[in-house]
């Protein structure tokens, strides 16, 4: 369906997975997809010339997306166009309009059934182990079984702690013919991201992730009900997950004390999106290396 020798994507990690990131996953036999984010056109122009002639696709979040921002993406003939968060059903016919597949990323079978009715090539199932926002309820066995039993015909790949070949097959069995993987192509040379970060990717395990609406309240934009994110533990959500309103009615020294932990790189307090799948990591590799640890199909 999708053209590739690997059934591996690189998920579309807001301004972490640029160019660089997604040509190389695509030049290794996968599909490397930019994470356009919520479709800021001058960061996208900058990145896809930096992917050159690579096959690449693009992600953008729905819920928020700039306005002209999907058309903006278009304008650079991705292969594919990665939907997600939000309503996805009315963006599917002009992706097709211009040549590229769809590419929906979902939380629940409804989400997947609308998606479908309205022509997605693709489903991702996501599960609640992922990195980055996603929808609390289902772990991905449960999320990809309701799926294929909904909509059996439709290909499906499965998002959330998977690393390699082995997790594809245990996903295999609930319906899944692909992976994308995110916090895994974090912890690579080619991600956009500063040493620090990717350090600590290597440092912490699973059981140092935790989901919360904390970095929401204190960076922006806060994310519709239903959504919370996948990030490392820090200071931050260990003094707020679980008590966000009471953070956010007095958020400003929060925030002031974030823009510093960035300029810092201090990992203790800056966010760090990252799944279940991070204890998996064990060092910093190339985003090839991550590829090749998925059979060619092809
Ligand atoms: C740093 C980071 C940024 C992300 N940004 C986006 C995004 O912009 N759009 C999107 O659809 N998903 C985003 N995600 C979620 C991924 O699409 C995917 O569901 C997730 O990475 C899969 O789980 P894993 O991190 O365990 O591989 C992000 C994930 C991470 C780790």
């Amino acid at each position: 369906m999708l053209g590739i020798e690997r059934p591996v994507l690189l998920a579309p990690m807001a301004k972490v997975a640029g160019g660089e990131l997604a040509a190389a996953v695509s030049n290794a036999g996968g599909l490397g997809i930019l994470g356009g984010g919520y479709g800021d056109a001058g960061w996208l122009d900058k990145e896809m010339t930096v992917a050159g002639d690579a096959r690449v696709g693009v992600g953008v979040i729905t819920w928020n997306m700039a306005e002209g921002g999907l058309a903006a993406m278009l304008s650079h003939e991705p292969c594919a166009l990665w939907l997600a968060f939000g309503e996805l059903a009315p963006h599917i016919a002009p992706i097709h309009a211009a040549g590229a597949k769809a590419i929906c990323q979902v939380g629940t079978v409804g989400e997947a059934r609308e998606a479908v009715e309205a022509g997605a090539d693709v489903i991702v199932a996501q599960g609640t182990e992922s990195g980055g926002h996603g929808r609390p309820q289902f772990r991905l066995r449960e999320t990809l079984a309701q799926i294929s039993d909904a909509l059996p015909d439709v290909p499906l790949v499965a998002a959330g702690g998977m690393n390699d070949q082995a997790d594809l097959d245990a996903a295999h069995e609930f319906g899944a013919a692909g992976a994308a993987l995110g916090t895994a192509f974090y912890a690579t040379h080619e991600a956009i991201d500063v040493r620090e970060a990717k350090g600590r990717l290597v440092d912490v395990d699973g059981s140092d992730t935790i989901r919360s609406r904390v970095y929401d309240h204190i960076r922006g934009p806060l994310w519709p009900e239903g959504y919370t994110g996948r990030t490392a533990r820090t200071s931050l959500t260990d003094e707020w997950a679980g008590r966000e309103d009471e953070l956010a009615s007095n958020v400003e020294p929060h925030q002031a004390a974030h823009v510093e932990a960035v300029a810092n790189a201090d990992m203790g307090v800056r966010v760090l999106w990252a799944g279940e799948g991070v204890g998996a990591i064990t060092e910093v590799v190339s985003a090839a290396a991550v590829v090749e640890r998925f059979e060619r199909s092809r």
